[in-house]
């Protein structure tokens, strides 16, 4: 029932605006969220890296509604693309289409993610850019953007997918995005779904997951597994030496401020780990898709404001 209070919070828009605006709002969001400006997110991601963990910054922001903040948006990924190169960081960049501006225009998206994959693809050494998954009104969308991007030349390798395990149809998807050599992320998944598309016992979605992850793993590709769930980070971690997979063949992926304790020990496992470092005023509806999944997050959180 909490997960889907939190989950239907995310999409109030009204809520939003008087939570982005407080300082309240913004001390609350701070366990998961590096802070509001470029310089918070840079430094959090230079500390990351000194504790021997990758990561991808995220600009929070979604379902922009005019030209001039897409165009923003973009901007501020060049900058921190910049920024990365100069810093010498081991970073790439997540960005959602809807904050790329696909609500308002399909080809001002695309425009904008294309630039930014040629910037990546160009920088010493190359980055990467990862198109996150939204709800499944964007899926189609969003995977048949990634695959043009990926087929231009000079960007192969350069842009990848995510894929959510608690939809029916990501099998398929899989199988399209592999037969086109795409970087994978592999998530659970944080939308509220039908079940006419998704799974909806927890059970079937962690067995898909499962069931996917093992394919990523044999298909010789660099992908990343994003999940904090341990019984299925140790089913994982077996199956790869059983099939004699290189740890460093691909990396799992967590979110900044969860199970850091994991993060640091897959890492000095010798396994790839990914922190996911999001950053920006629009946090609320991140925040809130955190809560979903782990409703005693409140209770944690609201410790942590008590302390300061
Ligand atoms: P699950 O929810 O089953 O949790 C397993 C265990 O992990 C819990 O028991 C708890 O211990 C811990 N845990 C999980 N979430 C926690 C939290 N918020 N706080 C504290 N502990 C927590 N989704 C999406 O739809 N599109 C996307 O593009 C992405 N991108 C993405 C990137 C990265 C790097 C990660 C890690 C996740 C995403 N997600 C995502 C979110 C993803 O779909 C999913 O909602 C969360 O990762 C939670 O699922 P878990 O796999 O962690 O398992």
């Amino acid at each position: 029932m909490l997960r889907a209070l939190f989950t239907s919070l995310s999409a109030n828009r009204s809520l939003r605006a008087v939570a982005e605006r407080s300082s309240v709002g913004r001390r609350l969001s701070s366990r998961f969220v590096a802070g509001t400006e470029p310089e918070d997110v840079l430094r959090a991601a230079q500390s990351v890296n000194q504790s021997g963990l990758s990561v991808s910054i995220d600009d929070l922001g979604e379902n922009v509604t005019s030209v001039e903040e897409a165009r923003a948006s973009g901007e501020l990924y060049h900058c921190l693309l910049d920024e990365i190169a100069a810093r010498k960081l081991d970073a790439n960049i997540s960005l959602k289409l809807t904050h790329m501006g696909l609500d308002i225009d399909e080809n001002l998206a695309r425009e904008q993610v294309s630039s930014l994959v040629a910037k990546a693809a160009g920088m010493s050494p190359p980055s990467f850019v990862r198109v996150d998954m939204e709800g499944s009104a964007y899926t189609d969308r969003t995977l048949s953007l990634v695959r043009d991007l990926h087929r231009q030349p000079g960007n192969r390798g350069r842009v990848g997918a995510v894929i959510q395990s608690y939809l029916r149809r990501s099998e398929d998807d899989v199988a399209g995005l592999l037969s086109d050599g795409i970087r994978i992320r592999l998530c659970k998944g944080a939308y509220s779904e039908p079940r006419t598309i998704a799974f909806e016992k927890k059970s079937d979605v962690d067995a898909n997951y499962l069931k996917l992850a093992k394919l990523l793993l044999k298909s010789d590709i660099y992908h990343g597994l994003a999940t904090h769930d341990e019984s299925l980070i140790r089913r994982l971690k077996r199956f790869a030496v059983q099939e004699k997979i290189r740890p460093g063949s691909f990396e799992f992926q967590m979110l900044y401020g969860v199970r850091r304790d994991l993060q640091q020990s897959l890492a000095r496992e010798g396994w790839g780990m990914r922190v996911y470092i999001p950053f920006g005023n629009a946090w609320y509806p991140y925040l809130m898709r955190r809560l979903a999944e782990r409703p005693a997050n409140v209770l944690f959180i609201a410790r942590n404001l008590l302390r300061k």
